[in-house]
Order: structure tokens, then C-alpha cells, then sequence
């Protein structure tokens, strides 16, 4: 008896866990690096994958969580999102994610990279629950001549830390 109402609570958990209507927005042109990080989150999450150009202002109310992702440029998500984030209508307590790619990664980088566009959505009235980032493939500038830095990434394992990344999201 008790392993049925066990069973219940964990089937009316995920329940609410899957009814988190997801949009993610992102800006990505460089390699379509940030584009793949996105699908593979919008996998786990069963969200919507827009542009911040094909995303109107007005539908964001539709959605319970939303992700706003980009490659970085100068130590910032690219100006199309930051834009963007700029023209968001406020919020109470809305709840969202951040993600990127870039040519170095790590911690702390992370946290400096994602620091604009994280006040931004502070400043709007979303929370941030999470963010996540990984290395992105890189033919910016001189580094064309050697053939790029980070080749091939995101690869399966980044792709699989995003899924995971979103995954827990569920959870929070
Ligand atoms: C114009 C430009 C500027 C960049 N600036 C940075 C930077 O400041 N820091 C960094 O770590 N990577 C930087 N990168 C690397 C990109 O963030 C990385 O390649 C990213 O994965 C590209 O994402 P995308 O393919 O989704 O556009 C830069 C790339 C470009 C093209």
C-alpha cells in the first residue's frame, strides 16, 4: 500500500515537473555551437527554441521558465540577446536560466561572462535558477589561421552535461 501511494506522489512530481511550459531564446551564428547546446537542453525540457528575433515580447507570458542562451563575444553574450533582454517586459519573480559558449570556460569565467546578462534579468524580475557553459568551436580573428581553437565542441560529452543541466532543472 504504502509503494502505491509511493508510486503516486512520484507519478503527480513528474507530472508538474513536465507541465513547465520552457521557451529557450538564443543567439548563435558563429558555428552554431550555442544553437546545439540549446537543442539538446530543449530535449530534456520538451521547450520551445526560438531566436530573440522570432520571439515577441508579448508571448513570453505564456511561458513558466525561460532560457536565454548565446556564444560570447568581448566577455559578454552576443548584443542581439543582451538587446533583447534589454526590451523584456518586467516580471514578478519569473523564473529563467542562462547558458553560453565560448572559446574558455571554467567557473568563474562563467560567472563574469554571464554577469550583464544575468543583472539584466535581475533587473527585470526574473530569477536565475542555474546556467551553464561550455567550450564553443572558434575561428574568431587570428585564430583562423591555426585552424580554430576548441574543434569539435560542444561534443557529445558537453551535449550530455547540458541535458543534464536541464534535467535538474526539472528538479529546482
Ligand atoms: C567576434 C567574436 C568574439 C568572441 N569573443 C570571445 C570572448 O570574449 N571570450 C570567449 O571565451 N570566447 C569568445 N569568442 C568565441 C565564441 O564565444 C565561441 O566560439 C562560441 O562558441 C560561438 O558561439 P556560436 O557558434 O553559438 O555563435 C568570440 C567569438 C567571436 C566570433
Amino acid at each position: 500500500m504504502l509503494f502505491v501511494i509511493g508510486q503516486a506522489k512520484v507519478a503527480k512530481k513528474n507530472e508538474k515537473e513536465f507541465s513547465m511550459k520552457t521557451l529557450i531564446v538564443v543567439f548563435s551564428y558563429h558555428h552554431k555551437n550555442t544553437q546545439k547546446v540549446a537543442d539538446a537542453m530543449a530535449k530534456m525540457l520538451d521547450a520551445q527554441v526560438k531566436s530573440p528575433q522570432q520571439t515577441a515580447l508579448e508571448e513570453l507570458s505564456q511561458y513558466d521558465l525561460v532560457g536565454f542562451g548565446a556564444g560570447i563575444d568581448s566577455g559578454k553574450h552576443y548584443k542581439v540577446l543582451l538587446d533583447f533582454a534589454d526590451r523584456l517586459p518586467p516580471v514578478d519573480n519569473k523564473i529563467a536560466f542562462i547558458f553560453s559558449t565560448a572559446g574558455l570556460s571554467g567557473d568563474k569565467k562563467r560567472g563574469k561572462d554571464h554577469s550583464a546578462l544575468r543583472e539584466k534579468l535581475h533587473s527585470k524580475g526574473y530569477v536565475i535558477v542555474d546556467e551553464f557553459q561550455c567550450k564553443g568551436f572558434n575561428t574568431n580573428s587570428f585564430l583562423k589561421t591555426f585552424g580554430g581553437m576548441n574543434k569539435d565542441r560542444p561534443n557529445s560529452e558537453d551535449l550530455k552535461l547540458a541535458e543534464e543541466f536541464a534535467q535538474n532543472l526539472k528538479k529546482k
